[in-house]
């Protein structure tokens, strides 16, 4: 069996997760710094880099004790170097570094974005990787730093084939938020604050859809747009005589119109890639993945042929055990990236994945 010790802190969550065989997750510590960024309406990186380094010794500790082993028992450390805030990426990078070679244990630095992706594979859904009626797969992967539709093909070549032009729908929601005044995340309390609201009484802009009121340009046709969505809620905000006007009703309503609106284009964009590229599977993913009416919109649409693999709750947002699952599949290959692994804060081009 091996044992992999993943490190996570591209953002805001520092996070240590042991995984046996890039299946079985046998512990998973997060140490969330929501608290420390709330303040300023959004993540502030170097104040994210300080949080890590307070965090990430005892958090690892953590995840070994919690599976009852030791380092000497680990086959491989996994690291995210990338996409994510440098200053942060590099408190994990960093201390992963020093363990490996501490320990002569392999190093291997893991794509944030990809580890989304194979969140679902983990513990149960290892299975399903092997099966043969997966593939080409489409992810959709949700969070606050991406949005984008990922095509896999059985022979793991993979492609990505549709994106956001501008603001990630994780992004939508935290600024609406911080607009609204409702605080930092946005999702979750948008989440709350939708349920008691009526989706329907405003309508705000379906962007790069057939419903946006424009042509759609083919070049779009798979790629996400959610400034129009904010800057309508700008305007509504104002029209309505600014953000403190908005109380009980008009809170409630402005707000799950607001997250209609952007799911709706998350599904729309994800069942018509679905159909264009005739997939066997779709899989949601990423901390908007948390959220109850996407999950469950999406659910409730997906032709009955195509699987349906929604990340779980607990490895939507920012989290080491997808970290650690997806490097076993690199350091079973013989990878050892070595201490001169770096760090990168973009998106590369994904043209294959390392599972399957
Ligand atoms: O994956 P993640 O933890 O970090 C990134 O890699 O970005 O995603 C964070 C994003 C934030 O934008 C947050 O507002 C959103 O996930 N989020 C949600 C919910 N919980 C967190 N969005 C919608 N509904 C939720 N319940
Ligand atoms: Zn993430």
């Amino acid at each position: 069996m091996d044992l992999i010790l993943g490190i996570e802190s591209s953002c805001d969550e520092t996070a240590a997760a042991v995984v046996a065989d890039g299946r079985q997750t046998l512990s998973n510590i997060v140490a969330s710094q929501i608290k420390a960024h709330a303040p300023y309406g959004g993540v502030v990186p170097e104040l994210a880099a300080r949080e890590h380094l307070k965090a990430i010794a005892p958090v690892a500790r953590q995840a070994l004790e919690k599976t009852g082993v030791g380092i000497g028992d680990i086959a491989a450390i996994a690291v995210t170097n990338g996409p994510g805030l440098i200053p942060a990426l590099l408190v994990g990078l960093n201390f992963a570094r020093g363990a490996a070679v501490a320990n002569k244990l392999p190093l291997i630095g893991v794509n944030h974005f990809l580890a989304h992706i194979y969140s679902v594979f983990l513990d149960d859904g290892f299975e399903i990787l092997r099966a043969s009626d997966v593939y080409p797969l489409l992810a959709l992967v949700v969070s606050g730093g991406h949005t984008a539709l990922t095509l896999v093909d059985a022979d793991r070549k993979a492609r990505i084939v549709g994106e956001t032009i501008d603001d990630a729908s994780g992004e939508a929601l935290d600024k609406a938020a911080k607009l609204l005044g409702l605080g930092y995340p946005g999702g979750p309390v948008i989440e709350r604050v939708a349920k008691n609201g009526d989706p329907k009484r405003y309508h705000f802009p379906r962007s790069l859809t057939a419903h946006s009121g424009k042509p759609l340009d083919e070049r779009n046709r798979f790629n996400f747009s959610f400034s129009g969505v904010k800057t309508a809620l700008l305007y509504h905000v104002k029209s309505l005589g600014g953000a403190e006007k908005l109380v009980d009703d008009l809170l409630n309503d402005t707000v799950a119109s607001y997250q209609q609106a952007v799911v709706d284009v998350l599904v729309s964009k994800a069942l018509d890639a679905m159909k264009f590229f005739s997939v066997k599977s779709i899989v949601l993913c990423g901390g908007v993945a948390q959220n109850t009416l996407l999950r469950e919109t999406l659910r409730a649409q997906v032709p009955g042929h195509v699987r349906y693999l929604v990340s779980p709750r607990a490895y939507c947002a920012d989290n080491a055990a997808m970290v650690a699952g997806l490097a076993w599949h690199a350091f079973r290959g013989g990878t050892n990236d070595g201490p001169l692994l770096d760090a990168y804060s973009r998106l590369p081009e994904i043209t294959e994945v390392p599972f399957g």
